[in-house]
């Protein structure tokens, strides 16, 4: 797929989750190229219908977007809930177990979507596959032992590769921790691979996100598909 072919998806997608934030509403803003689409159109009506929520947002530069629309962005720690969280997703599968932390903000994400009371994710249709993994699955790491880690993921024949920048310098996430990406091609036992993952001393979260979405919203050339 062309890359303007798919961003139109992906802003179709955006702008029909954008429908679901009403007045007075805490809502969880995810990060990504699809999210920015979905925050570019919360920030035009923002301006054109007066539309006014808080935000809570996955990662310092989607709070950078929002507030450059002037939507009020807080701690996710001063609110008491969350509305609805709508975030992008690198694979979702038909049971809506999906792959996120390609943008290494899974942390962060994973946080806003665990404290949130409906989770609606936003994705072109390259994005739906009928098994995860082969998009690489990104495990936030603490920098300590980073080393060690990466071993025992390779003894596991997880594939595991340092996330780096053009330079070759591990990139660091908002919470200035590593991302270690594992090269997996399939992932037949994502409940078991998530245990396993969350127990390795030194993984803070992975990016297998399990059971946790109410609805999918599906960018296609025909108009977005509403899965639920
Ligand atoms: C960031 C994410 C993103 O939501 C995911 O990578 C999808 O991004 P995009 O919409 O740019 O394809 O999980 O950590």
């Amino acid at each position: 797929m062309e890359k303007s072919e798919q961003d139109a998806l992906k802003k179709a997608a955006g702008i029909e989750a954008a429908k679901l934030i009403e007045n007075d509403m805490v809502a969880g803003l995810g990060t990504g190229s699809t999210v920015k689409f979905f925050v570019d159109e919360l920030g035009r009506r923002v301006k054109e219908e007066g539309l006014h929520f808080t935000g809570v947002t996955t990662s310092n530069r989607t709070k950078a977007q929002a507030e450059s629309f002037g939507i009020k962005i807080v701690d996710i720690d001063e609110v008491s809930h969350i509305d609805v969280t709508v975030d992008g997703a690198d694979e979702v599968d038909q049971h809506f177990n999906g792959i996120k932390g390609g943008g290494a903000a899974l942390l962060w994400e994973k946080i806003v979507a665990t404290n949130s009371e409906k989770i609606v994710w936003i994705v072109d249709e390259s994005k739906v596959v009928d098994t995860i993994g082969r998009f690489p699955l990104p495990v936030e790491v603490i920098p300590f032992g980073v080393q060690h880690v990466i071993t025992r993921f390779k003894n596991r024949g997880y594939e595991p590769t340092l996330r780096v920048d053009a330079e070759g310098t591990p990139i660091r996430t908002d919470e200035k921790n590593f991302i270690v990406d594992l090269h997996m091609n399939r992932i037949d036992h994502p409940q078991d691979l998530a245990e396993d993952l969350i127990t390795t001393v030194g993984v803070v979260e992975h990016g297998l996100f399990l059971n946790m979405v109410n609805t999918v919203i599906v960018g296609d050339p025909r108009g977005p598909r509403v899965l639920t």
